[in-house]
């Protein structure tokens, strides 16, 4: 019974979603108007997962969408599309400036799934509403272009303007994100936006209050303060939506622009005469200086530099004079000791009573040759030489 129900259940959830699948939305947007649409993760999430919804489940995925023009790799022209997060919201916004029909393809890949689902928006661009003659663009420091394109937040704005310029025949014209107009990325930090620049348009004249942007007070204390941040009369209810003072500007386009002057033409042929007469060589310069100051200079301290360590490297060098003076002595006084030694052996190998050699005696300085006075012990009974180093003695004296 539950199973042929959930059958039935299914087949006409199945149905809807593919119908629903397959039908575009249509929009429409008129010419010289801010145009926005916002792909709603929620309602996309439902294509995914048409069933689960039913069965009380519903899913949060992360999604990304791709939008190009229909058969086309790109967006119109006049239309962008912005998305900050997977986690949230994309928007398709833009200011449309002549009538038709945009096709545009979303194509939604679900990040957890990776499911795609492809959809169609069609945007009829209607004629000119209105005609907004009175234009005026505003900068909002603490927004960035993703915060402000909700209808909740463009319609808290638009209270704020409304205010400000005393009438409610106000529309949007654009929302730019300051990053499009050569503004840089802000440090990833709390309190730290990219800024979005909003342009309105009436049919009104400006309010007194607006038309202070254009007065020179205005300007002189934009360029001296740099920094102002609020007007006189800006209102903002929230405060993230309070607007630059010093970068809102008033777009006047009732009063015809004058066109550029045209050029003024000549007639294609250089104007005979004269000969050309070129200029004098430069006075010639004396370099003898910077010569002296560049090259000489640290030319001589090298130098100076060069013989001081030479000196200090040849002539001064440590222990040079003391071994001039003390190496042969040491050398010359071992060839004496080890002569004297040997000469004296051999006179000990003949008699066994003459004195022990001088090495074998305590206290023997080998420098100086000095002794200390011999000990009372000194006797013959003392062995003159180790008892193992006789053979060797002998083996001496008999060569
Ligand atoms: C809207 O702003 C964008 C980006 O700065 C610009 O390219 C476009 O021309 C603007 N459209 C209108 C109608 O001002």
């Amino acid at each position: 019974m539950a199973d042929k129900r959930n059958w039935g259940f299914c087949l006409t959830v199945c149905l809807a979603s593919f119908l629903v699948a397959k039908a575009d939305i249509k929009v429409s947007a008129p010419v010289g108007q801010l145009f926005v649409f916002e792909l709603q993760r929620e309602t996309f999430q439902n294509e995914f997962e048409p069933f689960l919804k039913h069965y009380g489940r519903v899913y949060n995925d992360p999604m990304v969408f791709k939008c190009n023009k229909q058969s086309f790799p790109d967006l119109p022209e006049w239309l962008r599309f912005t998305q900050r997060h997977p986690y949230d919201n994309g928007f398709l916004y833009g200011t449309p400036m002549s009538a038709g029909k945009s096709i545009i393809e979303i194509t939604v890949i679900n990040k957890r799934s990776y499911d795609t689902f492809r959809e169609r928006l069609i945007i009829n661009i209607g004629p000119r509403a209105n005609k907004m003659p009175f234009q005026a663009e505003f900068f909002i420091k603490l927004r960035e272009i993703e915060k402000v394109l909700p209808s909740t937040v463009q319609a808290a704005i638009k209270q704020d303007v409304m205010r400000m310029w005393e009438t409610d025949r106000l529309e949007f014209v654009n929302i730019t994100s300051a990053l499009d107009r050569g503004g840089r990325v802000p440090l990833p930090l709390a309190g730290h936006y990219e800024g979005v620049y909003v342009k309105m348009g009436s049919d009104q004249y400006y309010s007194k209050c607006l038309l202070k942007l254009q007065s020179p007070d205005h300007q002189r204390q934009c360029e001296e303060g740099g920094r102002r941040e609020t007007g006189d009369c800006a209102i903002c209810t929230i405060p993230s939506n309070c607007i630059t003072w010093c970068k809102s500007t008033l777009i006047d386009l009732s009063r015809p622009v004058a066109a550029p002057p045209a050029p003024s033409m000549g007639s294609g042929v250089l104007e005979a005469g004269g000969q050309y007469d070129p200029l004098d060589s430069p006075p010639t310069r004396d370099y003898f200086l910077d010569y002296i100051v560049t090259v000489l200079v640290p030319l001589v301290l090298a130098i100076l530099l060069c013989l001081l360590l030479a000196y200090i490297m040849c002539c001064r060098r440590e222990g040079v004079e003391k071994r001039d003076a003390r190496t042969p002595e040491i050398q010359l006084y071992h060839h004496h000791t080890i002569h004297g030694n040997s000469s004296e052996l051999r006179s000990m190998a003949g008699a066994r009573g003459v004195p022990p050699p001088l090495s074998t005696l305590p206290m023997f300085n080998f420098r100086t040759g000095e002794r200390p006075p011999p000990l009372q012990s000194d006797s013959p009974s003392i062995p003159l030489i180790m008892a193992q180093h006789e053979p060797n003695i002998d083996s001496l004296s008999r060569k």
